[in-house]
């Protein structure tokens, strides 16, 4: 099992580019599912995720190939051949929850699915039930039997309803994704009220009315989808990643560095970079190459990240987007644990996201933890110490706070990081950083863990 070593205390400094986006990749690849012709994804990351994804597809009859462009990198080409087996299984399901994606393409497009439930999630407490809640909306008979959701559509197919998709915590991410997707091909109108704003629910209409359906109001809470007979092939390019934006950001400022960031999805961060600001990070944009004037695209910007030698404190509350993102919450919480004074966190999407916490403790961290909120004490240094990796943004979490700490920090599970960001080590590397993958067995024998 990989894990890092990171000696600490570098600054960074250099150029890194901003990869496609895994959110957003994740169910533009299961719409493929609605169409029987060819869908071209470009600039799509190579990530654990996504190939698990891949397996899943195949299974589902859509195949990935490799016919051009899909042999350059970062080129995917998904094409649905066949539609005799619509059982996404628990096997493949249980990697990776993003599975769920499948179902709303494959009952719109097949008028049956099989998806396994998913199980259960390190950040906490995550039911479905607003997706079945959406997609019954739609005509859909749904059932639960050992663990799968079995969901049929009516005769002639699903019909457009208004759907109310607000929860507890507000909207649903992957729910718009699934019910959206699924009312393109529905007969009439659908009205989606608090629906998810996220960027990747509006990088997924875009492509999907480039498929030829009628989508209306992305980016707000209010989606208006006329359903149309069927979808064609479609050649898309996945938006930038604004979490792993987020994460580089976050970085230059917890190593006091110097950052420049290319294809980075300013647009999409102003929440975070409104936070940033008052604790004394700059980002200024900035040519994209020598002599060629600034990237025009706020969602494909070059920017420079540059910040104060003492961060200031901040009080954050993590919302569904255009708020504060809670896939941003970890990497924050590693820098504040160096600020000037007392910050506090509140994590309004998954309360029970705090698995860092502990293992920032381990580094010298001051954190105070009251249910969903956490206090937390600036302190003068983090310190070098063996941790372990809980789920995939806690891991960046912990990336951040070995680069700034003191002496060698030792991550072990690094898995959950290679989910979600593509050969962090390297590109973390190429502008200062000193982080080494090894493998678990041949660390010292006092620095492994016991597995199992
Ligand atoms: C997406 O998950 C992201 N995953 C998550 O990123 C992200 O943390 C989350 O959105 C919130 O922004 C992908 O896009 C693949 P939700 P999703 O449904 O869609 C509750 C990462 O690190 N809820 O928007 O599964 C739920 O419990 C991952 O990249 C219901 O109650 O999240 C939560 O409290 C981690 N019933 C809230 O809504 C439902 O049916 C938001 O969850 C669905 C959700």
């Amino acid at each position: 099992m990989d894990t890092f070593v990171i000696e600490g205390g570098r600054r960074l400094s250099g150029r890194v580019r901003v990869y496609g986006s895994k959110n957003a990749a994740l169910p533009l690849t299961a719409a493929a599912l609605l169409t029987d012709q060819p869908v071209t994804l470009r600039d799509v990351p190579d990530l654990a995720d996504l190939r698990n994804m891949y397996r899943l597809l195949a299974e589902l009859g859509c195949v990935r190939t490799s016919e051009p462009p899909a042999e350059q990198p970062g080129v995917l080409r998904l094409h649905t051949q066949s539609t005799s087996n619509s059982h996404a299984r628990y096997d493949l399901v249980k990697t990776m929850r993003a599975s769920i994606c499948t179902l709303g393409p494959m009952l719109a497009k097949r008028g049956f699915a099989r998806v396994s439930m998913p199980g259960g999630c390190s950040i906490g407490d995550r039911p479905v039930d607003l997706h079945l809640r959406g997609l019954a909306a739609l005509g859909a008979e749904i059932t639960l039997t050992a663990g799968d959701i079995t969901a049929k559509a009516p005769q002639g197919g699903l019909r457009g309803a208004t759907i109310f998709l607000g929860g507890a915590s507000g909207s649903t991410v992957l729910g718009t994704a699934n019910v959206m997707s699924a009312a393109t091909l529905a007969r009439g109108v659908t009205i989606i009220e608090s629906a998810a704003c996220e960027p990747e629910i509006v990088d997924l209409a875009n492509m999907l009315n480039a498929m030829g359906a009628r989508i209306r109001g992305q980016g707000s809470p209010r989606l208006i989808i006329e359903g149309v007979k069927e979808l064609h092939g479609v050649e898309h390019t996945v938006i930038p990643d604004r979490i792993e934006a987020g994460t580089f950001i976050l970085a230059a400022a917890i190593t006091n560095g110097d950052l420049i960031l290319d294809n980075c999805p300013m647009d999409a961060l102003l929440a975070v970079v409104d936070k940033l600001a008052a604790m004394g990070v700059r980002i200024a944009t900035v040519p994209s190459a020598p002599g060629v004037p600034p990237a025009i695209d706020p969602m494909r910007a070059s920017v420079r990240v540059t910040c104060d030698r003492v961060l200031k404190p901040v009080e954050v509350t993590t919302q569904p987007h255009p708020g504060f993102p809670t896939d941003i919450q970890a990497q924050l919480m590693a820098t504040l644990t160096l600020a000037d004074g007392n910050s506090v966190i509140t994590e309004r999407i998954f309360p029970e996201r705090f698995l860092h916490v502990a293992e920032l403790s381990r580094m010298g961290a001051k954190i105070y933890r009251q249910g969903p909120t956490v206090i937390i004490s600036g302190v003068k240094r983090l310190i070098g110490a063996p941790v372990m990796a809980s789920d995939l943004r806690a891991s960046a979490c912990l990336v951040l706070a070995g680069m700034a700490a003191e002496g060698t920090t030792v991550i072990h599970r690094v898995y959950h990081l290679d989910r979600g960001y593509e050969r962090m080590e390297d590109r973390l590397n190429s502008v200062g950083a000193v982080i080494k993958r090894v493998d678990d067995k041949d660390l010292p024998p006092d620095s492994r863990i016991a597995e199992g």
